[in-house]
């Protein structure tokens, strides 16, 4: 049975692509910092205490895989705190670059061991880091952590080609989750159906892309 790990996997998108998975015989890890019964419920295997914003989290991570193949890694976890022009916080910019952008390149740098030739890594981001896409400005902490996400998994898609391991970057559209306080276009259940579909048609030769949910190609 092929296995994925998703980080963040306790509430929002990462619960709904670890449901989705589930369903079509994957193999699951979820992570978490704390589980919530609607994890539990699904029946799949529980890794908590994995904090992406620390080194400490990537390490629980790593320790309960060790030895075992990762076919998919889905870094879903993630915050947004409303930074604008006239209210910078710049604690807040910087937890979101620990956990936006380090995280993703934390935990996927701990499971190295565990990748393969063949398996693939997503990396949840957001247009919001897009610089083309940029024409509403202001939120300088999400939109600024996310590019540098979009940069860390351009890199990703050079460094890891040569062993066969293809990256997507993945905007899940907007998405009805605590994220958004319950506004968006689409639900998590359909956000996950096409992450899943866009990550099904990755392959080491489109690697490196950046894809909106309904496959559309963003800009960067
Ligand atoms: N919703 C949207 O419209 C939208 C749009 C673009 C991109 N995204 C991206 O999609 C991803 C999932 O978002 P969502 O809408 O599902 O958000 P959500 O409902 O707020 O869920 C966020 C998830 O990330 C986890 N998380 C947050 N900080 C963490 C940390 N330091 N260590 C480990 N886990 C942490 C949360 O766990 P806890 O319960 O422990 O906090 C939760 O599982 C994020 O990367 C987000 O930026 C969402």
């Amino acid at each position: 049975m092929s296995g994925a790990v998703i980080t963040g996997a306790n509430r929002g998108i990462g619960l709904e692509l670890s449901r989705a998975l589930k369903a079509q015989g994957w193999s699951v890890i979820g992570a978490c910092r704390k589980s919530s019964s609607e994890l539990e419920a699904l029946g799949v295997e529980i890794v908590g205490d994995v904090e992406v914003g620390s080194d400490e989290g990537a390490t629980v991570l790593a320790k309960a895989l060790e030895g075992r193949s990762v076919d998919l890694l889905i870094n879903c976890a993630g915050i947004l705190q409303s930074n604008s022009l006239d209210s910078l916080d710049f604690e807040s910019m910087r937890a979101q670059f620990e956990i936006n952008s380090l995280g993703p390149l934390r935990i996927t740098s701990a499971l190295l061991p565990n990748l393969h030739e063949g398996s693939k890594v997503a990396l949840i981001t957001s247009r919001m880091g897009s610089v083309s896409d940029n024409t509403s400005g202001g939120q300088y902490g999400y939109r600024m952590s996310k590019c540098a996400l979009n940069i860390a998994g351009a890199s990703l898609a050079v460094d890891l080609r040569p062993k066969g391991i293809a990256v997507a970057l993945l905007h899940p559209g907007f998405v009805r989750t605590e994220m958004t306080g319950g506004n968006g276009l689409i639900d998590a259940t359909e956000s996950a159906a096409g992450l899943l579909a866009r990550i099904d048609e990755l392959t080491i030769d489109n690697s490196g892309g950046f894809w909106h949910t309904n496959g559309e190609e963003l800009g960067w």
